[in-house]
């Protein structure tokens, strides 16, 4: 069942009532400013730091759960409806949602008549445009009252859901004209503030929310002033401020009336944060006032239709950009709809925000994550590469001299989170990835030259190269009995913690190691990860090209040399006959073999050790990926383990918590689905990747979108499994470091449009039906439009090459670098 369709000509997904499975969300702004805005308009604002910054209210885990947002109200003749149904709920004549590239559109109609509202971020500006049409299309004159609502966070959002004792009485706000102002806190220690105004008079307001209410029984389905069709002109001191608009509206047959509101933040220097005069107009009962000149030059911006259609353009037309650099015209348009628009959207989208804020990431919990962080750049480097250079290099100056690296960092202050720690054995190897794709992407291998610090040595100067280097011999340095990389406090899968043997509730997997390994340094020197060895071996060659390209050949041969050995390794003490093993636990004792009662295989390794080709002479790769296919394949995707764990195993930690088939315990972890369809297309079976594909991109599972129940347009991190009792519901959209690695999976391993050191390599993996396909790469300065033809109909193999006419050896087509456009023709036979 379907809750809507995509509009492809508009880059949009078009929901079709209110009542989606799950509140269907999309992301505005990209820079400074974001909001997260649902197909009801829930949701909220924050500027650069969700947790610290943020703007206007939430409240999570709600009952209904999305409540609170930015709310339009209308009182037409006592008909009290919103725009976008919640939370007044009364039944539309007609809704629709547009969720496109950066702005959300929800129109909503109710006797006659129409409000259209878009809401949008435009690009470098830190504020949220709200652009009200209303339309009377009735045939007799209409006169009604429109509210707006929105609710201001005290700022920082852990402090304003915990220390009611304080925030009770410290909301503060200005009134001038039409403008409220928050500046809760502002006389002392901020120099920020928001704003929530409209470009014409009203006819009254409200800022204190239990005036606006009307009572403290009474939520925002129900607000008394609302339904009184009046505002009650209160203001806001301590309690709950809010920023409402009252305005009385009439509108002849067929007349429309536009309104722009403007939900905005501004921070002023610490010796301009008051003005000098008091203007005639302002309400407030302080004995300071706020120096508005940043609002009053942004309210500027956006105060007339045609600016707003002007930022409007502009905003289609980054969009325009950016999607252009990859763009894919296959046989199949859900591919087509997948690369050239949401996946695209959505890597931009998880690049900026890491895993902190959506409607399963609280914007309170985690900073940017290494690892997370890293592997997002895959995704997205294309698009802005400088933005990525600009991310590897904060992301590695929280590295540690030895190698070692802090788990997470935090924003604002790009410092190490010394809460969480480090010792997550598998967090250098991504460092060594997302640097070689920045530079397999633009060919800048002055990135290695870059003065990047370590955290423990801020002042010293230290080149990425180094951080590459100590990356690379941090898991060689690190090895258990068998040779392979010790998997420490966890490796990729956080959950499986084989140095943490917790039996206390609360303690988090994450941060906890038992006290016995405190004398070996914190972890087991037993336990060691297949995982890690997969992910080195697959990795580590990218490290080896960087060396070799800069001469150093000498270097390159010593860490060629542990590759192998590594290889040599895991083949000999981690293939289980059929599959490659987990790990071994902190007893020495086999995970993830047919040995085990249960979790006897795991998927993560897997797809790395396949490309690393471990064990290919002897068949290992088909077997093991054959193996996938029997034991993980199920209707909705790869499930990550099998058995589903059904005990606890405190060996194992996390992971035997989760009930079988959710989250890390065989649920269908979307993420490592990518590692095997790229393994698939490796080993040239694209009718298989293929298949893995479509199984959980979300295009192809809008047509259960009522058993899907998340966003048919974005991955989620995690569908339910085989095991579970909601097998195919998706959870956790949008942020997840599946959005990058399908987005490689498709565009690199099935398209096969892969950029490589000295070029753009040219080497599909499809389904044997298809006739062939057409993709326009711009790369490195150059546009490369590439026609691949299928007339064989194999999945794999490249018969013949031609650039600009002139055949080439091999698939890589070499980088012109004149500016131009060239033609690339690729026969497959
Ligand atoms: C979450 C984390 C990611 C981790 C994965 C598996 O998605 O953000 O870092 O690798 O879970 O545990
Ligand atoms: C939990 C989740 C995992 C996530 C981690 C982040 O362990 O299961 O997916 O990566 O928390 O701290």
């Amino acid at each position: 069942m379907k809750f809507g369709h995509f509009d492809d000509s508009r880059k949009e997904y078009v929901i079709n009532t209110p009542k989606t499975p799950y509140p269907w969300i999309n992301y505005l702004g990209n820079q400074g400013f974001f909001s997260l805005i649902s197909n009801t308009a829930g949701g909220y604002s924050f500027y650069k730091d969700a947790r610290l910054r943020r703007i206007t209210r939430y409240r999570y885990n709600n009952v209904p759960l999305d409540m609170g947002g930015r709310y339009f109200y209308i009182n037409d003749n006592g008909t009290v409806w919103n725009p976008g149904w919640s939370p007044v709920k009364t039944e539309l004549d007609e809704y629709e949602c547009r969720h496109g590239m950066g702005y959300t559109i929800i129109e909503g109609k109710k006797n006659g008549l129409k409000a259209e509202v878009t809401f949008f971020v435009p690009q470098d500006y830190d504020g949220e445009v709200q652009q009200v049409v209303l339309t009377n299309e009735s045939s007799e004159a209409k006169e009604f009252a429109l509210f707006s609502m929105a609710e201001w966070c005290l700022w920082d959002a852990q402090d304003d859901c915990t220390n009611f004792q304080r925030n009770f009485s410290t909301g503060r706000v200005e009134i001038e004209g039409s403008t409220i102002y928050h500046v809760t806190e502002y006389r002392d220690r901020r120099n920020h503030y928001a704003f929530y105004t409209v470009n014409d008079q009203i006819d009254g307001y409200d800022t204190d929310r239990d005036a606006f209410l009307g009572s403290i029984y009474n939520g925002w389905d129900n607000p008394e002033t609302v339904k009184a069709g009046k505002a009650s002109n209160s203001f806001a001191d301590g309690w709950s401020p809010i920023a409402s608009h009252y305005k009385k509206i009439t509108l002849a047959p067929g007349e429309s009336k536009t309104l722009i509101y403007i939900l905005g933040y501004a921070e002023n220097p610490q010796d301009k944060k008051f003005a000098s005069e008091k203007p005639a107009d302002l309400l407030t009962r302080e004995a300071w006032v706020l120096n508005k000149e940043k609002a009053y030059a942004m309210i500027d911006k956006y105060n007339t239709p045609e600016k707003v259609a002007a930022g409007l353009e502009e905003l289609r037309t980054t969009w325009e950009n950016l999607l252009s650099i990859y763009k894919v015209d296959t046989p199949d348009d859900k591919v087509n709809r997948m690369v050239n628009i949401w996946n695209q959207y959505q890597c931009m989208v998880t690049f900026n925000l890491s895993r902190s804020a959506s409607y399963f990431e609280s914007g309170i919990g985690r900073g940017m994550g290494f690892r997370d962080s890293n592997q997002d750049i895959l995704g997205f480097v294309h698009q802005i590469p400088d933005r990525a250079r600009a991310r590897l290099i904060d992301i590695a100056s929280t590295q540690l001299s030895d190698g070692g690296c802090y788990h997470q960092y935090q924003p604002l202050t790009k410092k190490g989170n010394a809460d969480i720690g480090g010792d997550f054995s598998d967090d250098p190897l991504w460092m060594i990835m997302s640097v070689a794709a920045y530079i397999k992407e633009t060919g800048d291998w002055g990135i290695l030259d870059a003065n990047v610090p370590f955290d423990d040595d801020p002042e010293g100067k230290h080149t990425m190269l180094e951080h590459l280097n100590v990356s690379f011999y941090h898991i060689v340095n690190n090895l258990g009995p068998h040779g392979l990389p010790l998997a420490m406090r966890a490796d990729w899968n956080d959950c499986i913690n084989l140095s943490c043997f917790s039996d206390t509730p609360g303690e988090s997997f994450q941060t906890y190691t038992n006290p016995k390994f405190k004398a070996e340094g914190g972890y087991s020197k037993i336990a060691e990860s297949v995982f890690v060895a997969a992910l080195f071996t697959y990795t580590g060659p990218a490290y080896v090209g960087i060396l070799e390209h800069l001469g150093k050949t000498e270097e390159a041969a010593k860490a060629q040399a542990e590759i192998d050995k590594m290889k040599k390794n895991t083949m000999e003490s981690a293939f289980d006959g059929e599959w490659f093993l987990r790990a071994y636990d902190a007893n020495g004792e086999k995970m993830g073999s047919h040995e085990c009662e249960e979790g006897k295989i795991f998927i993560e390794p897997q797809g790395f050790a396949v490309m690393s080709e471990i064990g290919k002479d002897v068949g290992a790769d088909i077997k093991t990926l054959d193996s996938i296919d029997k034991y993980l394949n199920c209707e909705y995707g790869l499930v990550l383990n099998n058995p589903a764990f059904t005990k606890y195993y405190i060996q194992y930690g996390e992971i035997s918590t989760y009930p079988g088939g959710y989250k890390e315990n065989a649920g269908i972890f979307t993420h490592n689905n990518a590692w095997i369809i790229c393994a698939e297309a490796y080993v040239g079976r694209g009718e298989k990747a293929f298949e893995y594909y479509s199984k959980i991109a979300p295009a192809f599972t809008e047509e259960t979108s009522d058993i899907h129940k998340t966003e048919p347009y974005v991955y989620g991190q995690m569908i339910g499994g085989k095991d579970a009792k909601n097998f195919g519901q998706g959870k956790n959209s949008w942020l997840t470091g599946t959005a990058a690695w399908n987005m490689v999976a498709i565009s690199q391993y099935i398209l096969g449009i892969k950029p490589e050191f000295d070029g753009l390599r040219v080497d599909p993996s499809i389904p044997s039906a298809w006739d062939g396909f057409k993709v326009v790469r711009k790369f490195r300065g150059d546009t490369y439009e590439i026609e691949i033809k299928n007339p064989d109909h194999i999945c794999k193999g490249v018969k013949k090459l031609t650039v600009d006419g002139n055949e080439i050896e091999g698939c890589i087509v070499p980088v012109a670098g004149d500016g131009n456009t060239h033609k690339v023709e690729v026969l497959l036979g």
